[in-house]
């Protein structure tokens, strides 16, 4: 689905970016793999992708410096010459009892990534795809806490928010020259985020509240974001699709 595609994603060394960067690979987009710490893991979904056929290279970014984001978008060009797909999944979790336990520190560390880095990579991208012509998809990673905000997480669901409104800006100016902005909002996913966060008796809870009585796995959110990054969704801009089970209907 993805052949000749040129895809970056944001944060591809583990849990959903990984999922995802092995998806593309497995639809045989040449996949640049983004890390920031995750070296070791982002060299070995590197190697699964050329397993299967498909090129791959790993990039080291720390998405909330401009000068990074600059240099991984510079890299993407001289290996590949163009970029049709951006997936800004890399993000911070932050999740407390109430907004008064995070401190100024964490808030800014928190924005800094979740939006500060999203604008950079979809601003740099944006450009290039404007100049290449080609159109393109930039798919966001947003949360189901824009939907179900608490307290404690309000500051991480006033980050996704943000970055849920900037891709529907993008997505009502740039439509003209076929790029196309969206958004998947995962509910709670097994990865280390959510065993970051999640306690045994808050999972119990938790999963008693989703209509389909589960967490998604990494696998699922890949597939929406596969939806969208590919032609299977040609007419399709500033939408937003919830894999989560069903957790927020409620
Ligand atoms: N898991 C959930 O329940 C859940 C629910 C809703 C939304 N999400 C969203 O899904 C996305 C992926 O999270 P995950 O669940 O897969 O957790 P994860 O495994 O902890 O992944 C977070 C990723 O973000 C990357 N990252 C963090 N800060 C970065 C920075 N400054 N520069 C570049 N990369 C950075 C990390 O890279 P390194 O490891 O290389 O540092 C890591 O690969 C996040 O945007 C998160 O907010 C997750």
């Amino acid at each position: 689905m993805l052949k000749g595609k040129v895809a970056i994603v944001t944060g591809a060394g583990t849990g959903i970016g990984k999922a995802i960067a092995e998806l593309f690979g497995k639809n045989r987009a040449d996949v640049v793999i983004n890390y920031r710490s995750s070296e070791k893991s982002a060299n070995e979904v590197k190697e699964t992708i050329e397993k299967m056929g498909s090129k791959a290279i790993t990039i080291k970014a720390d998405i909330s410096n401009y000068e990074d984001c600059v240099n991984l978008v510079n890299k993407t060009i001289e290996e590949f010459g163009h970029i049709d797909i951006l997936v800004n999944n890399s993000g911070m979790g932050l999740s407390k009892n109430s907004i008064l336990d995070i401190t100024n520190e964490e808030y800014h560390k928190l924005m800094q990534i979740n939006m500060d880095g999203t604008y950079y990579m979809t601003t740099l991208v944006l450009k290039q795809m404007e100049e290449q012509k080609t159109g393109g998809s930039i798919v966001s990673i947003s949360s189901s806490a824009v939907e179900q905000p608490s307290s404690g997480n309000g500051a991480y669901a006033m980050s996704k928010a943000g970055v849920e409104l900037l891709m529907r800006s993008v997505a009502q100016n740039h439509g003209i020259n076929k790029i196309r902005c969206n958004i998947v909002a995962p509910g709670p996913t097994e990865t280390d985020m959510v065993r970051e966060f999640f306690s045994e008796e808050k999972r119990k809870r938790v999963t008693n509240e989703i209509p389909l009585r589960k967490f998604s796995e990494p696998a699922e959110i890949a597939q929406a974001v596969l939806f969208f990054a590919s032609d299977m969704s040609s007419n399709v801009t500033g939408q937003k699709i919830h894999v989560d089970g069903g957790r927020t209907i409620r």
